[in-house]
């Protein structure tokens, strides 16, 4: 069995974050969402695992390596345009020979991993196996169809009239007949070519596709809010651990994580929330479902619900900070320059809600 993750793209949802950088390196609890992904198919058992790249190849690359560190075989096969998912495992054929494989899309979020999704498959004569979730949103997602014996009839990618609310979540596991669907299907009205329609080729060629219903939670962090409600879930998981410095002024509440060389200065934090390695947090109050990444500072200001990336610095803000995603290198003061006024400079397609 191998791993095919995706991780081209062009992240448009998560501008301007993604001007700069692949949407699947933000990090969900401190640690880049592309790097869960990996931990949870090296942890199914999986060792060779192929990246597709677009145009954020090579930061991709860099964050990336070889994968040794995660004890797994790398490739990365690079996607001149995101012409979709299914031209995707197209253009990794090479890569994947006739092997059974699982196809993990570089920005879902899955609770519980897929070592049991894999075992399923593994044990079955099944020629895919999708997973399926219940959402209120369906309309923005690919959408299945069951029948009376649970069996799948249709597949639609995101449909203006949902007939159905069971998802696609992006893990899709194949044997070689997904090579027959995806040269037999043509773009869509996007102008991609989907997944949803090379399954629904192996459906309606008698091919068994088994819907998997997940039942723990699944986020697909293509915009701010999933970001946060991801980082919300990952941090209610986690188990407390304090690594850096704590002075005997601060207090720490609920499930707190102090990463190395962290410092904490005359300040509450109040779980669940995690402050990444070298960052301080002076004379501040840091509210639940926070995470502050690495090199940051955080000096008399207060932050709730919220992903700050690193070498950030926020300080002296007269209001608490609040369900935002600030990224890298960003630096929110409070100005002494008259007269009064909000002073911004801020990249293409930011979003500000000021007081
Ligand atoms: O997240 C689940 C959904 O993912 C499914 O319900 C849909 O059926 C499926 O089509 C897909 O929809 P999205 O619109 O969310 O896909 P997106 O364009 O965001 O791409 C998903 C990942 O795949 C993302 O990490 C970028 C990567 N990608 C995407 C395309 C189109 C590639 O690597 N190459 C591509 O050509």
């Amino acid at each position: 069995m191998k791993g095919l993750v995706l991780s081209g793209g062009k992240g448009t949802r998560l501008r301007p974050i993604t001007y700069t950088s692949a949407k699947q390196l933000v990090p969900v609890a401190n640690k880049p969402v592309l790097f869960r992904v990996i931990e949870s198919i090296r942890d199914a058992g999986v060792e060779e695992i192929g990246i597709v790249i677009g145009d954020t190849g090579d930061e991709i690359r860099n964050a990336v390596g070889d994968g040794h560190r995660w004890g797994v075989r790398i490739e990365y096969i690079p996607q001149d345009e995101p012409l979709g998912l299914a031209h995707a495992v197209k253009i990794a054929r090479p890569f994947l020979g006739d092997d059974r494989f699982v196809m993990f899309l570089g920005d879902n979020c899955l609770q519980g991993g897929i070592s049991n999704l894999i075992e399923h498959f593994q044990n079955s004569q099944y020629d895919a196996q999708v997973v399926l979730k219940r959402v209120i949103n369906p309309q923005q997602y690919g959408v299945a169809e069951l029948d009376q014996d649970g069996r799948i009839m249709r597949l639609t990618e995101k449909p203006r009239q949902p007939r159905s609310d069971l998802a696609l979540v992006g893990i899709y596991m194949f044997d070689n007949s997904i090579w027959e669907a995806v040269d037999s299907i043509q773009p869509s009205w996007r102008g991609e070519l989907e997944i949803t329609e090379a399954l629904q080729w192996l459906i309606e060629h008698g091919r068994q596709v088994y819907p998997f219903v997940h039942d723990g939670w699944w986020i697909d962090t293509g915009k701010k809010d999933d970001m946060l409600e991801a980082n919300r879930l990952v941090l209610e998981e986690m188990t407390p651990v304090v690594e850096g410095y704590v002075d005997r002024d601060s207090h720490l509440i609920g499930k707190v994580i102090i990463e190395k060389g962290a410092e904490i200065i005359n300040s509450t934090i109040r779980g669940p929330a995690i402050i990444g390695e070298n960052t301080r947090i002076v004379n501040a109050y840091i509210g639940p479902f926070t995470s502050i990444y690495h090199h940051c500072t955080i000096d008399s200001s207060e932050i709730e619900h919220s992903i700050v990336l690193e070498h950030c610095t926020i300080r002296d803000l007269p209001h608490r900070l609040e369900d935002s995603l600030i990224g890298r290198h960003n630096e929110i003061t409070r100005s002494p320059l008259k007269p009064k006024a909000y002073r911004l400079m801020l990249g293409d397609h930011s979003t500000v809600g000021v007081l």
